[in-house]
């Protein structure tokens, strides 16, 4: 049995647009995904997947194998995470040049689909353990490329690098196109508030991408939404918290533009908001998800307890560590 973990992110800036080349800022945190993971004799894959919310209920579901599923998958969110760690197992069976068959059991802490990295930190996980249960080592570089393959291929080919370079590495990251690097960043105070549902990355991601086709506007506000982050990157090396806060308002004010937050949402940004925090915005694809506030006052994480559209709050701590065995 070989075990890894990978920390979920948030994004202090870029999402969706970082699809299109704009520069993005998403940071780990220190919730995490840990996969197990044992050679079978045969060459199915079994999934078992539990604690996928942070509420946590226990989903199992059999994916892949010469047969087929082994339970019927209708639900759409396990479908989904049966999608990305198919395609993940592939990835690995190619870096090893064998077409082993895998028990795989992932624990997360990080609820799916809820736009702080729940797909990406199973992906680098399963392809990091299942390579190393075949007994090989991949290096950082070539997990995230693979990750970033693995997403690439199940969003249809809409997908950055950002979320897997990102749990990979750990820590404050730079990506713009396949330019990824960790950055310096100030002690953040970050609050997280989950709403309990979740957004469907490729539809959202899709949903963007049709948009910017249809309206020059859409494609201007991708762009605005480059430029916004180039300078919440230079807010970020001064150290300048109060500019960081304001600009992640901007960039909630440009997603919703792009018609991917929800009244969920922008209720819990509006929240925290009033409640003092110096910025907020939705995190990750949005549609329904969480949303990241600057500053965790007592206050701000009050005013987000008692709004209804509130499931959870925790702190989201900066996650230095990516991957790790
Ligand atoms: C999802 O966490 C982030 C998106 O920008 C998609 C991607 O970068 O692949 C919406």
């Amino acid at each position: 049995m070989t075990r890894s973990t990978a920390p979920g992110k948030v994004y202090l800036f870029g999402e969706h647009a970082v699809v299109y080349g704009e520069p993005a800022v998403p940071c780990a945190i220190e919730r995490r995904a840990t996969v197990s993971v044992e050679r079978r004799s045969d060459d199915r894959l079994r999934v078992e997947a539990a604690d996928l919310t942070i509420d946590g209920f226990a989903v199992e579901y059999g994916a892949g194998g010469t047969d087929g599923p082994e339970i019927d998958v209708s639900d759409g969110l396990v479908s989904a995470a049966t999608a990305y760690v198919d395609e993940a197992i592939a990835q690995a069976r190619d870096a090893a040049g064998e077409d082993a068959g895998f028990d795989v059991l992932i624990e997360s802490e990080i609820p799916l689909g809820g736009g702080l990295g729940s797909s990406a930190a199973v992906v680098v996980a399963t392809i990091d353990a299942a390579t190393r249960e075949l007994g090989h080592e991949l290096d950082r570089a070539e997990l995230a490329e693979r990750a970033f393959r693995t997403e690439y291929e199940v969003q249809d080919g809409q997908a950055s690098r950002a979320d897997t370079f990102c749990v990979t590495s750990g820590g404050a990251v730079r990506v713009e196109g396949d330019d990824c690097r960790r950055i310096e960043a100030p002690d953040l105070p970050l609050v997280v508030g989950f709403d309990g549902g979740a957004g469907e990355t490729g539809e959202l991601v899709a949903g963007v991408g049709a948009l910017r086709e249809e309206y020059g506007f859409a494609s201007d506000t991708v762009g605005a939404i480059g430029d916004l982050v180039r300078e919440g990157e230079a807010a970020l090396a001064d150290g300048n918290i109060e500019e960081v806060g304001r600009l992640m308002d901007f960039n909630h004010g440009l997603l919703s533009a792009l018609g991917v937050s929800a009244r969920s949402l922008d209720s819990m940004v509006w929240a925290a908001r009033e409640a003092g925090a110096l910025g907020a915005k939705l995190t990750g694809a949005g549609g329904g998800g969480s949303i990241v506030a600057l500053d965790h006052m007592e206050e701000v994480e009050t005013a987000l307890e008692l709004t209804p559209a509130c499931e959870e709050v925790f702190r989201a701590e900066l996650a230095e560590e990516g991957v790790r065995r």
